[in-house]
């Protein structure tokens, strides 16, 4: 259901006549929550379940909701979870000062209502404290790895892309399919980096980051900012468009939005189209007038282009190599920190 409105209602968010609209759809529907595609104030959204009847979500805790469902390493779950009990801590406040309102004001003794959103305030609030100390020891872990990589002169590579452009099913394509794979993660980094050769000479990190999401609130930004760290500090950014989506400029601009707001527009960036099985074109590298490489077509399902993909990061890795001297090829016998290649 959309709606049209100069500005929104500050209290409902849509105006009531549209509010008993979706009120009559649920209730001819059978729907038990309203979901709305906007950040609403927890004001709104208390307002709404009471005139719906039914939970209502924003589209921040759904969002909330799908990372909370695919954060795979420790980090990335103890952020979503900050992230939630910061959006539902908001909403507790602001419930609490309209019960001490509803009391008339007096407010000495509070009122059984009263006493739970406090106990579950200091909830929350204890359990912020221990995941931020969590998150703040892991970020420092985190940050040590990536020296300790820096010394060694691993190339670092990232995935970036709008969500479902493909990354993961890339990054299992480059890690996995491939005769010299170091398929072996790293234990102590995130569950998502891993090292792979792409070429017999030339071994990289490789790190798939969370998909990108037009409108992505900024407190979620803020909340991912340790995981969105990986991209900013990496050597190339492999940005993953769904060339079969008929709104793909939009998102490549979104992403580059994002990349901009972390601060990692400055890290050198390939385009790769994947899902050209989709288009019916063929898959391989495109140059543009002046004879450089801009982007790469490809599919990380049929894994036509992959090879050309891992020649052309292995081109950079060696241009680096070149440029300040670096060894890109890896001795893991050199650091203890990273676990010893088994696959070969
Ligand atoms: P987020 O985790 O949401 O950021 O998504 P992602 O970018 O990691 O995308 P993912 O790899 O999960 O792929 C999204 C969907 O696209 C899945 O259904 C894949 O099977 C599909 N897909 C990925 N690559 C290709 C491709 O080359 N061709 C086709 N036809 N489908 C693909």
């Amino acid at each position: 259901m959309q709606a049209r409105r100069e500005r929104p209602d500050p209290a409902l968010f849509v105006g009531s006549g549209k509010a008993e609209e979706i009120a009559a759809l649920m209730k001819s529907t059978g729907a038990g929550v309203a979901l709305f595609d906007v950040a609403l104030s927890p004001a709104q959204q208390r307002n709404l379940e009471r005139e719906l009847d039914a939970r209502v979500l924003d589209r921040t805790a759904l969002i909330l909701d799908i990372f909370g469902q695919r954060a795979k390493s420790r980090e990335g779950k103890l952020q979503v979870e900050l992230a939630q009990l910061d959006h539902l801590s908001t909403r507790l406040v602001r419930g609490w000062t309209h019960l001490e309102r509803q009391r008339g004001g007096l407010g000495k003794t509070g009122g059984p209502g009263e006493k739970q959103i406090e106990l579950d305030r200091r909830m929350i609030t204890t359990r912020v404290k221990a995941l931020r100390e969590r998150l703040k020891v892991l970020h420092k872990q985190r940050r040590t790895q990536r020296r300790s990589r820096d010394r060694r002169h691993v190339f670092t590579v990232s995935l970036v892309g709008y969500t479902n452009a493909g990354k993961s099913t890339l990054f299992n394509a480059l890690t996995r399919a491939q005769a010299y794979a170091a398929d072996q993660l790293f234990a102590t980094l995130d569950t998502t980096s891993r090292r792979c050769f792409v070429a017999p000479d030339v071994e990289v990190v490789l790190s798939d980051t969370v998909g990108f999401i037009r409108g992505l609130p900024h407190a979620l930004v803020e909340a991912f900012k340790s995981t969105l760290e990986e991209s900013v500090e990496a050597d190339l950014l492999l940005h993953v468009v769904d060339a079969a989506s008929p709104a793909r400029e939009a998102q490549i601009a979104e992403v580059d939005r994002v990349l901009r707001e972390i601060g990692a527009d400055h890290v050198p960036q390939l385009l790769v189209f994947n899902k050209v099985d989709r288009l019916g074109r063929a898959a391989g590298v495109e140059h543009d007038p002046c004879g450089t490489l801009s982007r790469v077509f490809l599919s990380a399902v049929t894994g036509a282009g992959v090879d050309e993909l891992r020649e052309v990061i292995a081109g950079r890795a060696r241009a680096a190599r070149t440029d300040d001297g670096r060894d890109v090829a890896v001795d893991s016998e050199a650091d203890p920190s990273i676990p010893a290649d088994v696959s070969h």
